[in-house]
């Protein structure tokens, strides 16, 4: 045991060392207020260190595959070292015969449906072997790393919400995740790292309503979009670059798909792929993420559970009735009218919308809340991509009577939301594995108009069911 005396000077020992550290680290923190950026070792400032690792991402010459071993899928063909060279794709194989005619892989640069022929000649794509690559590409090639998207089309169906939401990048997205399933490639597959637009100059595959953009880029934050200009770099290069995996999507291409005389859509032969049951589910909640900053999440009943709570599941009616192709006006109103009445039942949770008058934010919010989203045949119905997939999840769309296009509907069995045609007072819906035969415009100028007539109880009585029928 120490005495009072010892015990008081060896408190006294340690009051003054720390007060003595104390002020040490004081004057060391003024003195570094005076001089604020760090000073280098002198070991560093004589080295040699270089600015970029000095290895050369340059490889030979190696042969090109099928992205897995996977079957191709007509228009969304995938590869693994996919080469380019004075603005031709090239194609290196001992075994050529294993890649698609290039006709179903891409076509020549050139809108649909103005005479000239769009089946692709040797200045788009070449299959060679590697005795022939020796003297068409040089002996090495500077690697274009990561996964790329190449949308090799022109701007003419590029600058449309659906379009390129709907058909290039869902169809992209569902081919692509068909990887997943191959058990020697490791999941999660890496995100995109480019999409590149060859035969792009201008912004020409952004939409007039300025969705795509801003989407992708809520979607893919480190990928980068690139124009012809990459194209034209690398001509001017005249040196060979090698993709490490690239999907070359071609909407002329994709046309020539058996399935493409059965839904008339670009995204048919996709159809045809096997992928994982939520491959969109991923990509839906980060681009809701980078929007809105949450994801709101639903129970099966469609109630939003997340904060902000909705009362009962979300209906939204996209309308457009100050916006081109509309509903006779008395018709629309009494459909509002039908929706209100499920609302004060309690059923739903109604939102009538107009998306063109609503910030971006709201409408990836009103989407994503969302369990049935109505309106007539257009272009606001894409927004399904963004609700939530669940056991009463539905689109209902709303044509002329008689009329039918499989745009929506694709999207929706994609989406896993139940669809429903309606044709005034009559109902069309198809299980899986079923589908209306057939695309039917009717006349043009009935179909694009302003009288569409709808009859509002025989949409409530849809959503009356799709909410209370029993859960399977
Ligand atoms: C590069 O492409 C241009 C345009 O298609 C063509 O005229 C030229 O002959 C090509 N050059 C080489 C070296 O293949
Ligand atoms: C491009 O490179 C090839 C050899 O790969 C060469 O024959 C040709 O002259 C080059 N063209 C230009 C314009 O530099
Ligand atoms: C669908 O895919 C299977 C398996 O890859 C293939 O055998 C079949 O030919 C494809 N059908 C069509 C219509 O492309
Ligand atoms: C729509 O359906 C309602 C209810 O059956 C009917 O009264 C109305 O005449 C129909 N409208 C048209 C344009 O067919
Ligand atoms: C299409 O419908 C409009 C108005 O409903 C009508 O004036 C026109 O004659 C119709 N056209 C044809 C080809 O039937």
């Amino acid at each position: 045991m120490l005495t009072r005396r010892q015990q008081f000077t060896l408190f006294l020992i340690v009051t003054s060392f720390i007060l003595l550290l104390y002020n040490t680290r004081g004057s060391e923190v003024i003195e570094r207020a005076y001089s604020p950026w760090r000073s280098y070792p002198p070991s560093r400032l004589t080295g040699n260190f270089p600015l970029l690792q000095e290895k050369s991402q340059q490889i030979p010459i190696l042969e090109t595959t099928l992205s897995g071993n996977l079957a191709p899928v007509t228009g969304f063909t995938m590869f693994d070292r996919l080469y380019v060279k004075n603005g031709t794709i090239f194609v290196v194989s001992s075994i050529p015969a294993v890649f698609p005619d290039p006709k179903l892989i891409l076509a020549r640069p050139l809108d649909v449906g103005h005479g000239d022929s769009v089946d692709p000649t040797p200045k788009e794509l070449q299959v060679v072997t590697p005795e022939q690559a020796k003297f068409m590409l040089d002996n090495r090639a500077t690697v274009i790393g990561g996964m790329s998207f190449i949308l090799y089309d022109t701007a003419q169906f590029m600058g449309h919400y659906y379009h390129w939401w709907g058909e290039l990048i869902l169809g992209a997205m569902r081919v692509y995740s068909s990887l997943a399933l191959v058990p020697e490639i490791e999941t999660p597959l890496p995100t995109p790292a480019r999409f590149l637009l060859p035969n792009i100059m201008n912004h020409d595959w952004r939409d007039p309503a300025g969705v795509n953009g801003p989407l992708m880029r809520a979607a893919f934050p480190e990928a980068s979009i690139e124009r012809m200009d990459l194209w034209e770099d690398i001509i001017d290069l005249n040196s060979t670059f090698v993709f490490e995996r690239a999907m070359i999507v071609s909407r002329p291409a994709a046309h020539r798909h058996p399935l493409a005389s059965v839904w008339y859509k670009m995204i048919s032969s996709t159809m045809n792929a096997t992928v994982p049951p939520f491959f969109w589910e991923p990509l839906r909640k980060r681009l809701i993420t980078n929007t809105i900053g949450y994801v709101p999440v639903l129970n099966n009943a469609g109630v939003v559970v997340s904060p902000p709570n909705s009362l009962a599941p979300v209906v939204t009616y996209v309308s457009r009735q100050n916006h081109g192709r509309s509903l006779l006006p008395s018709d629309h109103e009494k459909l509002v009218e039908a929706l209100r009445g499920l609302e004060e039942e309690g059923i739903c949770v109604v939102n009538v919308v107009a998306m063109e008058t609503m910030t971006f934010t709201d409408q990836i919010e009103t989407a994503a809340r969302s369990t049935i989203m109505l309106g007539i045949h257009g272009n606001g119905l894409t927004h399904q991509l963004w609700m939530p997939s669940g056991p009463r999840s539905t689109v209902i769309e709303i044509y002329f009577p008689k009329a039918y296009a499989h745009d929506y509907e694709i999207l929706a069995r994609n989406m896993g939301h139940k669809h429903y045609a309606v044709w005034n007072d009559t109902t069309l819906t198809y299980p899986a594995g079923q589908w209306y035969h057939g695309v039917e415009w009717g006349n043009r100028t009935d179909f694009n108009g302003f009288s569409i007539p709808v009859h509002g109880p025989t949409v409530a009585a849809v959503i009356r069911e799709r909410l209370t029928e029993p859960l399977p």
